[in-house]
């Protein structure tokens, strides 16, 4: 969507923290022994009482209030029985609906103690996020998300995921245009004053495709090992963001 004055503005602002505060509460709670699933039903009941709705099942019938992905799976992942374990990584996406506007944030983060190389990657990810979020300004075209990303991926010869993009939202979890995390120097697309979207990129050690899961919703990494994802939602601006997921 394209923001259209200070009340759409102030609605993006309460499904972004909501979305933001879950996320946080979520990550809070992340240690060797404890169940993705103890980790989205606390997010039920923070969604709940504060009058928003989850919008992978408002939107997509998902299994799950939020989207929990472990070890080599990297987006979409059902939260399930199985405890987390030291040395893994998860991926967390909190999205959802309050007054009919939306926001969508994800982080993935330790568990435990996890290698130099996945803490590299970590950072990088979200890395790679801020930077590319500060050069998305009104104007520009929309492969200057694609640059920053891949820019930050080759520094560290990180491989970044295709096909898994940034996104519009605000009026719908899932909206145009598309915002692709490769360079593609012919995509013209440009960026407008007050349009609202995610970046979210993924980077990963060895992937750079998926594969879908038997389950119909785990995105898993085609060549294995393991991949981050960091996503906010932010209003594009001649300057800097306004992000209201962080
Ligand atoms: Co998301
Ligand atoms: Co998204």
């Amino acid at each position: 969507m394209t923001v259209d004055g200070p009340e759409q503005l102030e609605k993006l602002r309460e499904i972004g923290a909501i979305c933001r505060d879950v996320l946080r509460a979520m990550a809070a709670k992340i240690a060797p022994g404890v169940t993705p699933r103890a980790l989205d039903d606390m997010a039920g009941v923070m969604l709940k009482a504060r009058g928003a709705q989850s919008a992978p099942i408002l939107a997509y019938d998902f299994p799950g209030h939020t989207c929990i992905s472990v070890g080599d799976a990297i987006a979409h992942g059902i939260p399930s029985d199985i405890p987390l374990k030291t040395g893994e990584l998860v991926n967390i996406d909190v999205s959802a609906e309050k007054d009919g506007f939306f926001g969508d944030t994800g982080a993935s983060f330790p568990v435990g103690e996890v290698s130099g190389e996945l803490k590299t990657l970590l950072k990088a990810t979200e890395a790679a996020q801020r930077k590319a979020m500060f050069a998305a300004r009104a104007g520009q075209p929309v492969n200057v998300v694609g640059r920053a990303v891949e820019r930050e991926a080759k520094k560290h010869g990180f491989k970044i995921i295709e096909g898994l993009n940034g996104h519009g939202v605000g009026a719908w979890i899932h909206e145009d245009p598309s915002v692709p995390n490769i360079y593609y120097p012919g995509d013209r697309t440009r960026l407008r004053e007050g349009q609202v979207i995610t970046i979210e990129p993924f980077l990963a050690t060895k992937s750079h495709q998926y594969v879908e899961d038997e389950d119909g919703w785990t995105l898993r990494l085609a060549q294995g090992g393991y991949g981050a994802q960091f996503e906010h939602t932010f209003m594009v601006t001649k300057g800097a963001p306004i992000v209201f997921t962080n």
